[in-house]
């Protein structure tokens, strides 16, 4: 039994005197390709992590959900159910925001939901681009789902994951995080197509790791560039229309049709247009190599989607730009890139499983003699998506 699931379910029981009803394993992700295409509804390819946060809960008494958080300071809030209202878009997010938001999400739905107890913890490294906040949404959902008999599948748990950043926390986020906590499956990628939400999964190569570097820089997402870059998209669609009046999203402008339309577009416009249909294209011509188990193409692929989120995209940053150019220098390095939103978190590395560390050595040291800062480097196997079980 992970250790992890063993602290959650005594600082359950201690705390509630009781043991819980339902055990939820819900996992982080990494995002190989397809960054920042989800909500132009193009096509990602992320997979889940083996860090995963787990929560211990069961239905309680009254209308109270009370809840233990040890990964946090002030770990331990309590709400209730009877009024939940939208969040006061100024106030800082807090840990408890994200389940308070998926109860609110549930009872939006029209759900009848129990007040539950819970105890939680994760080592998916938060606020990094890994997605923490969509597995504890997507951990939340489950043990909702089982305590209050709901049977909610995996896309309407993603769904309501996102619903909740988007129309509680203030997050105009896509659907590629909770989608992929909720349905990833192991040593697997996801090909999903975010306007339809089929999907696919594609062997990751065995002879394939993933290392996953924290920078340690953190950004707060909600009310930040993300949301101009999301109304960028839309402005460019706006303009592109009068002349491809087919396209609801940037996912329908092929790339041949851009270079003809893209004059029509302000520079910055254009700009963040290029990397969204270039980068639907590469995923798709990454899901082939992948397929044919062309790991260096795929890998060169990883390469120009960094350096398109760096210089048209403009969601890079120098630390983030130098661990990956650090990596892909290395023997065994197929490709690194930044992961995620950007704005500082985590870049992946896709390697010789045999190179891992070695690469993971180098860049501890290189990025510590020019930032003076140790990254937090871990590697992982695609792993399977949210599991609830009886403890
Ligand atoms: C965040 C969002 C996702 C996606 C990525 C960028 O992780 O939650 O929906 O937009 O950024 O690809």
């Amino acid at each position: 039994m992970s250790e992890l699931r063993a602290s959650v379910v005594t600082a359950f029981e201690r705390r509630f005197e009781r043991a819980p009803e339902v055990v939820v394993r819900a996992p982080g992700r990494v995002n190989l390709l397809g960054e920042h295409v989800d909500y132009n509804e193009g096509w990602v390819l992320p997979a889940a992590t083996e860090q995963a946060v787990w929560l211990a809960a069961a239905r309680s008494a009254g209308d109270d959900v009370h809840i233990l958080a040890s990964d946090f300071i002030d770990g331990e809030a309590a709400f209730s159910l009877a009024d939940l209202a939208p969040r006061d878009a100024q106030a800082p997010v807090s840990w408890i925001d994200y389940p308070r938001g998926v109860a609110w999400s549930l009872q939006d739905e029209g759900h009848e939901i129990p007040p539950i107890s819970a105890a939680f913890a994760g080592d998916v490294p938060i606020g990094a681009g890994v997605s923490s906040s969509a597995a504890v949404e997507v951990a939340f959902l489950a043990a909702w789902s089982a305590l209050g008999k709901l049977d909610l599948d995996r896309l309407v748990m993603a769904k309501l994951g996102q619903k909740t950043e988007n129309r509680y926390i203030g997050l105009a986020s896509g659907i590629m995080d909770q989608f992929a906590s909720a349905h990833s499956v192991a040593e697997h990628l996801l090909l999903l197509d975010c306007r339809s939400l089929t999907y696919e999964p594609i062997p990751l190569p065995q002879a394939c790791a993933i290392l996953v570097v924290d920078s340690g820089i953190r950004r707060e997402l909600a009310g930040s560039e993300y949301n101009v870059r999301r109304r960028q998209c839309d402005e460019a669609v706006e303009i592109l229309r009068e002349h491809l009046p087919h396209i609801t999203t940037l996912r329908d402008v092929t790339p041949e049709q851009f270079e003809l339309a893209a004059h029509r577009l302000p520079i910055l416009l254009r700009r963040r247009a290029q990397h969204v249909v270039e980068e639907c294209a590469r995923v798709l011509q990454g899901a082939e190599q992948l397929r044919r188990g062309d790991v260096e193409a795929f890998g060169r692929l990883i390469r120009h989607s960094h350096i398109s989120l760096r210089d048209l995209y403009e969601v890079s940053i120098s630390e983030l730009d130098f661990l990956a150019a650090t990596a892909w220098q290395q023997a065994g390095c197929y490709g690194a890139r930044l992961t995620g939103a950007g704005f500082g978190g985590c870049i992946i590395v896709l390697a010789e499983a045999g190179a891992t560390e070695a690469i993971a050595a180098r860049l501890r040291e290189a990025y510590a003699q020019s930032f003076s800062r140790t990254p937090r480097i871990f590697a992982t196997r695609a792993a399977a998506g949210v599991k609830e079980m009886t403890p």
